[in-house]
């Protein structure tokens, strides 16, 4: 979609993909009115974007998706033109502690998001859009090989991704049966700065730099496919602006590794940097009780976005893990604010200390 003025609401913008997504539409389009709206849970934090906050065309409102009234007082003050939604319950380790927060957010909040979309929007939908943020683990678990092309039958296999399957599906539900103009994505794994260090990549350099022990599940056999943040954002960007209505669009970086080659990689890459005699940090790694449901690998076809709307990822992994490394070196700050309090209680239940 495209005109020069729009009204957005961008959902989870305080999160990493969302902060990252926030960034660029602030700063690429000054036309644009952009809102963030974010509970500010454990996920969510204002550090952020400190360096977007002071623009004129960016307003924070803290508000949960799951609170109807709420989002439609926000939809009476800023008359959104369209949404891109990507505040969610993230964790697959959070979602088999408490599957049932990954319903109440991801699927019960889509559904008041797409129904306050499909009342304040009905007998006007010229230049409107819900932009659906979602995942690639929707489809399941692939063998050795084979990618996930658009076509792929949706088989979520953990409660997180089951709850983003069924947003998805509520998503092209209101499309077919009330019109409402959606498009949605579905992407592999992310990496890159202000990564929550719950997951697998800035979990692992915060141990590191901490000589703590690497916690690898299972054999560390299983595969991502791993796309840099900003390479997301701009996907997303592409998107938003050039998508067919309706239509869905797998994103992905082309970029298989196992788990632990990463892990090795970044012992490497962090013993250069931390002046550690090689071999040291790789001592850390312990391999642990896996997660159950695991999924084997993840690999994406993302064919369709490139030739239909030209997107590539732009960043080789070895160089997006060195400027990711960097990052959390230099954001000492950062990283110890969000590991205080809660994080220590999730890590100990999750890594049964
Ligand atoms: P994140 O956990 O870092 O951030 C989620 C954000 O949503 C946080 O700011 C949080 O405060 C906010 N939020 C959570 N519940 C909310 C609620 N009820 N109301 C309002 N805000 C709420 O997540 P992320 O990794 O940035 O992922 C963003 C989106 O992208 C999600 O929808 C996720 O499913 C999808 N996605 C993530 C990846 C990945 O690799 N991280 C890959 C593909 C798709
Ligand atoms: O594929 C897209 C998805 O990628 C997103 O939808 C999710 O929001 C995002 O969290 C991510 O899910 P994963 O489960 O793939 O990411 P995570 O970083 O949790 O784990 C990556 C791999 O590393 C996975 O095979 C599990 C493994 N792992 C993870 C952790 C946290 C470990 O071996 N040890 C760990 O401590």
């Amino acid at each position: 979609m495209s005109t020069d003025k729009r009204r957005m609401m961008i959902t989870g913008g305080a999160g990493f993909i969302g902060s990252h997504v926030v960034r660029l539409f602030v700063n690429k389009y000054p036309g644009y009115n952009i809102v963030n709206v974010d509970a500010l849970t454990y996920a969510g934090n204002l550090e952020n974007l400190r360096d977007v906050e002071a623009s004129p065309n960016y307003t924070f409102e803290r508000a949960d998706i799951t609170d109807a009234a709420a989002i439609s007082r926000l939809f009476e003050k800023y008359h959104f033109d369209s949404v891109i939604h990507l505040a969610a319950e993230s964790h697959v380790d959070r979602s088999i502690l408490d599957p049932l927060a990954f319903v109440k957010t991801n699927v019960m909040g889509t559904c008041i998001l797409l129904n306050i979309c499909r009342q304040q929007w009905s007998g006007d939908p010229a230049h409107k859009l819900f932009y659906h943020v979602s995942t690639d683990e929707v489809y399941g678990s692939l063998g050795s090989t084979g990618y996930f092309t658009e076509e792929t039958a949706y088989d979520p296999r953990s409660p997180y991704s089951a709850s983003k399957a069924s947003s998805d599906h509520f998503v092209m539900a209101y499309y077919h049966t009330y019109g409402l103009p959606v498009v949605l994505s579905n992407c592999s794994n992310n990496y890159g700065s202000h990564h929550f260090p719950e997951k697998l990549i800035p979990l692992m350099i915060n141990n590191i730099k901490n000589n703590r022990p690497l916690p690898v599940y299972g054999k560390g056999e299983n595969v991502r496919d791993w796309l840099y943040v900003d390479d997301h954002a701009r996907a997303i960007d592409t998107i938003f602006h050039k998508g067919r209505m309706g239509e869905k669009y797998n994103i992905g970086g082309f970029n298989e590794w196992k788990n632990i080659d990463i892990v090795n990689l970044l012992c490497r890459i962090m013993d250069r940097k931390l002046e550690r005699i090689p071999g040291t940090s790789a001592r850390l790694i312990t391999y642990v009780k896996d997660r159950p449901g695991h999924d084997l690998r993840y690999a994406i076809d993302a064919g369709k976005l490139n030739k239909e709307l030209g997107w590539k990822p732009s960043l080789q992994f070895e160089e997006g893990l060195e400027k990711t490394v960097d990052w959390y070196l230099e954001n000492e700050a950062w990283i110890k604010q969000v590991t205080s309090g809660e994080y220590q209680h999730y890590y100990d239940k999750q890594y049964q200390k």
